[in-house]
């Protein structure tokens, strides 16, 4: 009886544990409520597997509780032997034939969407965005706009946007959850896919690829807008003057002091990015670092100890600055926000 009270017991804790943690996640960082393209094929498949597989579970519960029922040791059988049966080559085919029909069933439509996501035939016509994963951070170019960004990638709704992605040093993994499926980024080839959002709004990115101690804040975000939204970002993004001085002195200070210590690895304006990010609009992040919300005090502590926040990160020991003056780099950073066009703008959800 105690015993089974502790299975039991065991058994109520799983359950709630079950239901509690099934809250958990984001709105913007779930396969299970698809709002692009790549994401929704992925949902379709995963619900048209799962039918398939509950249809095959309650067959053969049912032929398992029938068989128990039927065969079961009756009174006044105690000391019979039931008959002896060596093999039925008839019911060996049917349930050898039977899963075949099935992975079949499975395979179609999975064959066909994996050609589908790696069909780049549009590309020329589309917009074609360079992807660098780096530990751990994550880099664009769009080809053609010559509009260089990191960690926010900004995309049309409605639009396919094809990726060309590299990896710099180790295997990261682009994940998009909530608008595309998972694509490998490794340092020796270029892998390709297309994303595409059908609402506006802020997707939240994941590295799906253990690459490192940051592996798990190697976050990043997709920010759907609306094309002519889209549009103005590219042509704000394109006018950016990486030389231009910020109104307040405390901003100018800081613009001295970020172009002294910080300049060798970050890139602002169209310039491809070094061994840092990019930063041209990093006043319009909705994080930084992947996870950390864009405030000055939290800046100031990135800048001051980096590897507490995102250990084996590369800006570790490269540069010397007081608290005050990483004080004043925050103010410049913050400022940088050469657009309108934001994520706000996207009108989703933010966090
Ligand atoms: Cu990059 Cu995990």
């Amino acid at each position: 009886m105690k015993r089974w009270m502790g299975k039991f017991k065991a058994l109520m804790l799983f359950t709630f544990l079950t239901i509690l943690l099934a809250g958990c996640g984001k709105e913007n960082l779930t396969a299970l409520d698809p709002k692009g393209y790549g994401a929704e094929i992925s949902f379709n498949l995963i619900l048209y597997i799962t039918f398939i597989m509950i249809g095959v579970f309650v067959v053969v519960m049912v032929i398992y509780t029938i068989v128990l029922l039927r065969y079961r040791e009756k009174k006044g059988q105690e000391n019979e032997i039931p008959v002896q049966v060596e093999g039925n080559t008839k019911l060996e085919i049917v349930w050898t034939v039977i899963p075949i029909i099935l992975v079949i069933i499975i395979l179609i439509p999975t064959i066909f969407y994996t050609f589908d996501l790696a069909d780049t035939s549009e590309a020329s016509t589309s917009i074609n965005v360079d992807v660098t994963g780096n530990q751990y951070w994550w880099h664009f170019e769009y080809q053609d706009e010559e509009v260089s960004t990191s960690q926010d990638l900004y995309i049309p709704t409605g639009e396919k946007v094809y990726l060309n992605m590299i990896s710099s040093d180790v295997i990261h993994s682009f994940w998009v959850p909530t608008i595309s499926g998972k694509m490998d980024v490794n340092p020796e080839n270029v892998n390709t896919m297309y994303i595409e959002a059908y609402e506006e709004g802020v997707y939240w990115g994941k590295c799906a690829e253990l690459c490192g101690s940051s592996h798990s804040l190697m976050d990043f975000k997709v920010i759907a807008v609306s094309p002519e939204e889209y549009e103005q970002w590219i042509t704000d993004m394109q006018n950016v003057d990486p030389e231009e001085v910020p109104a307040d002195a405390v901003a100018q200070e800081g613009q001295d002091l970020f172009q002294n210590n910080c300049m060798g690895c970050h890139a602002l304006g169209s310039a491809p990015s070094g061994v840092g990010p990019n930063l041209t609009n990093f006043g319009d992040r909705t994080h930084f670092v992947g996870y950390l919300e864009p405030t000055k005090e939290n800046l100031v502590d990135w800048i001051m100890d980096p590897e507490t926040l995102k250990p084996g990160n590369k800006m570790t020991g490269t540069y010397d600055v007081t608290e005050e003056e990483a004080d004043k780099i925050a103010e410049y950073l913050m400022q940088l926000k050469p657009s309108e066009v934001t994520p706000e703008s996207a009108g989703g959800i933010i966090d």
